[in-house]
């Protein structure tokens, strides 16, 4: 019985264990990954949404997104379209910051 109970406790530390290291240790989000190339703003001007064969970037607090992904959002006539190819922090602080920051990958650093 207590052999048992021994055995039944050492399994739940382990799941315990791992549960708290993939919470602790697992990446911040909201830190840039290392290594990834810098834009300034005439870079971003060439992702603006304009050509359709390209990715379209955004820059908000430092970090460049790409939100190709959502691109009828931001292609020419699409309800966003102002926002691409530049920093727009001070609008995305009004609105849509949090969904580019949860939707969307950092694929860059923003230079003035
Ligand atoms: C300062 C003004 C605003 C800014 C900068 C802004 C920006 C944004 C951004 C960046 C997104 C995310 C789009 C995406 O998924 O890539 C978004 C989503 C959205 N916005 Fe705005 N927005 C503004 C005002 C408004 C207003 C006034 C309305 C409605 C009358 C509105 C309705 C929506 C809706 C319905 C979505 C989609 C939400 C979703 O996908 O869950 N926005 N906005």
């Amino acid at each position: 019985m207590l052999k048992k109970i021994i055995i039944i406790l050492a399994i739940l530390g382990i799941l315990i264990s791992i549960y708290l290291g993939s919470i602790y240790l697992r990446p911040r989000q909201d830190s840039a990954p290392q290594g990834l190339p810098s834009y300034t703003a005439s870079d971003l001007l060439n992702f603006n949404g304009v050509d359709p064969s390209k990715p379209i970037l955004l820059a908000l607090d430092g970090l460049v997104y790409d939100v190709t992904p959502g691109k009828e959002f931001y292609e020419v006539g699409g309800d966003y379209h102002d926002l691409a190819g530049k920093d727009s922090s001070a609008l995305l602080h009004i609105a849509g910051g949090d969904i580019i920051k949860r939707k969307y990958k950092v694929i860059g650093i923003y230079k003035i």
